[in-house]
């Protein structure tokens, strides 16, 4: 593994051929990040991870798997906030290559064509108390993908697959490290999402449509836009609005 350019808030891009998971690997050099950024990205995950526990496909020659890798000045309760940010830079990435890919943020952690999920990101920290020791921001992109396991055909997808482009991944992490730092710098001003709100909602697929919380107490309502926390905030059928955080969210009628 080498470095391979410089860009902006990434400091350093290491590629492996094959690793366990982007994830995995980022944690264990998490101590020695200070104050750039670093990109792990590969070509095969022999352990990819997605989120609860689930595991995640990433084969060779058809996808994006990386981790963003750095030191947040900020609380751990703002890092869920990071996941906004990336979701954005992820649409604009996409949007920028390939402006036909009608994409969308599903909220909080993935992005959608045409109702198939092409992205999932997997946010994780290291932290005590109110300090961030680093934070790992693990990004899945299926772009030429065309072969997906049976039992995922009907809700997973690629850019290949849903609009019949194929584009460069290279050309697509360069985006998305050109968009990411745009999108990160608007949110390091206020360490919130104040200035972003409007443009993550319009990038938002739930916006207007059903979403059910899960758990004991679910709640269903109309999605109406997050809050600059990052908070999904949602109609109920009274007309009250309630807020609600990352976490056990489906969304009906994708
Ligand atoms: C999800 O939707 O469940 C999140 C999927 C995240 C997958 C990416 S691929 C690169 C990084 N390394 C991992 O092991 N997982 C993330």
């Amino acid at each position: 593994s080498e470095p391979m350019f410089k860009e902006g808030f990434v400091d350093e891009v290491v590629f492996f051929e094959e690793i366990d998971s982007t994830n995995n690997e980022a944690k264990r050099q998490g101590d020695t990040i200070r104050d750039k950024a670093k990109l792990l990205i590969c070509e095969s995950q022999t352990g990819g991870r997605g989120r609860r526990g689930r595991n995640w496909v990433s084969p060779s020659g058809s996808g994006i798997w990386m981790s963003l890798l750095f030191k947040p000045d900020i609380t751990p309760a703002s890092a869920s906030m990071l996941t906004i940010v990336t979701a954005m830079a992820v649409k604009a990435a996409i949007t920028d290559v390939l402006p036909k890919a009608d994409c969308m943020i599903k909220w909080p952690n993935d992005i959608v064509l045409n109702g198939k999920k092409i992205c999932g990101i997997l946010t994780e920290m290291s932290a005590e108390l109110e300090y961030i020791h680093y934070v790992v921001i693990g990004v899945g992109l299926n772009v030429n993908t065309l072969d997906f396991p049976e039992e995922l055909s009907d809700i997973a997808s690629s850019i290949l697959k849903e609009t019949g482009v194929k584009i460069k991944r290279s050309e697509l992490v360069v985006a998305f490290l050109k968009e990411f730092n745009y999108f990160y710098k608007k949110f390091m001003k206020e360490k919130d999402l104040s200035s972003l709100v409007t443009e993550y909602d319009a990038m938002l697929i739930n916006k207007g449509r059903e979403v059910v919380t899960s758990g004991e107490l679910a709640i269903s309502g109309t999605a109406v836009g997050i809050n600059s926390m990052g908070e999904l905030i949602i109609k109920l059928k009274d007309g009250d609005l309630k807020v609600i955080r990352a976490g056990e969210v489906s969304v009906r009628g994708l």
